[in-house]
Parts: C-alpha cells; structure tokens; sequence
C-alpha cells in the first residue's frame, strides 16, 4: 500500500515537472478518444449514423433540430421520391405517397433500428417484423407504442429539409 501511494506520487511529481495544466492533459486525452468522452453528444451535428457534411443544426436527443442541404452530394437523393436515410436519431424519408416524414429510428418494441419500406410506402423493424404508418402509428406488433414522429418542413426553393422535434 506504503510503496503504491509512493508510485502514485512519483507519477503525479512527474506530470507536474513537465509543466502541463490539467486542462492540457484532459486535451490529449480528448484526443485520444472520442468526441464523446469529452463533449455533449447533443452539440455535435454529426453525430450519429449517417450525418455528415450538409447537415447542421442537432440530430440526437431529445432538442432534434436539424436542416438537411439537399444541394450537398451526400443529400441530393431526397430529391427523389423513395429515398431514406438515418440522421442521428432520426429516420428521414421522402416517400412515394406522402412526402417527406421524420420518424424516431427506434423501434418501440425493443429499440432494433428501423427502415422505411418504398414498396411497402410504410416504415418496417427487421427485428420482429413490426409496421408502422408514415404517422408513427402500429400497424403490425409486436410493437405496441407508436414512433415518435417529427415535423418536416422544405424550404421555399426545395434546396433545405428541416425536422424539428
Ligand atoms: S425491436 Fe422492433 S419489432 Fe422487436
């Protein structure tokens, strides 16, 4: 005990003799890690699957809040009736029959990721198999609660897609 509380010191002396603040060594740390480990996840509009440049604004939690640039290669496609794509916590489609919709990407079931189904025109969970509406709602179970649905809203010239919780 005596010779690891001696250790301890020796290590801390010698961080301290390299003259390093503390705030410089949380910095390398952070480097060495990610994003997460050091700032709020929520802050970080590309956080999650499939975010990325063209996107701003926040796509986890519970503050959703984010403009898609679909003038941005990675973007473009919602340009095309069919189209889907997970951004942070969200399930963005624009789909065949109802334009665009915004729906939580996790399953009520048991939180698998769901998918939006062109042929269906519907939002599927591969895990066991539930259905959802374009609204959220449950149209096959096991599920029992329906999505969290978002607002979508398309800029005047069609060049932005803004979901909002
Ligand atoms: S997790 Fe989606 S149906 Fe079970």
């Amino acid at each position: 005990m005596k010779t690891s509380q001696a250790e301890g010191m020796k290590r801390g002396e010698f961080l301290r003799s390299l003259g390093l603040s503390t705030s410089t060594l949380m910095a390398f740390y952070c480097l060495g890690t990610t994003m997460t480990s050091c700032g709020s996840k929520e802050d970080d509009p590309g956080a999650g699957a499939g975010a990325g440049t063209g996107i701003s604004g926040t796509t986890t939690g519970n503050s959703v809040n984010f403009t898609i640039d679909l003038t941005n290669s990675s973007y473009s496609k919602f340009k095309t009736a069919g189209s889907s794509e997970i951004i942070g916590d969200v399930l963005v489609a624009f789909t065949t029959s109802n334009g665009y919709v915004a729906l939580s990407k996790r399953c009520t079931h048991e939180g698998s990721q769901v998918q939006y189904r062109t042929q269906q025109n519907d939002i599927f969970c591969i895990s066991h198999s539930s259905e959802f509406s374009l609204t959220g709602a449950v149209e096959q179970g096991p599920a029992a609660t329906a999505l969290k649905v978002y607002k979508t809203s398309l800029s005047a010239d069609g060049n932005t897609l803004t979901v909002t919780a």
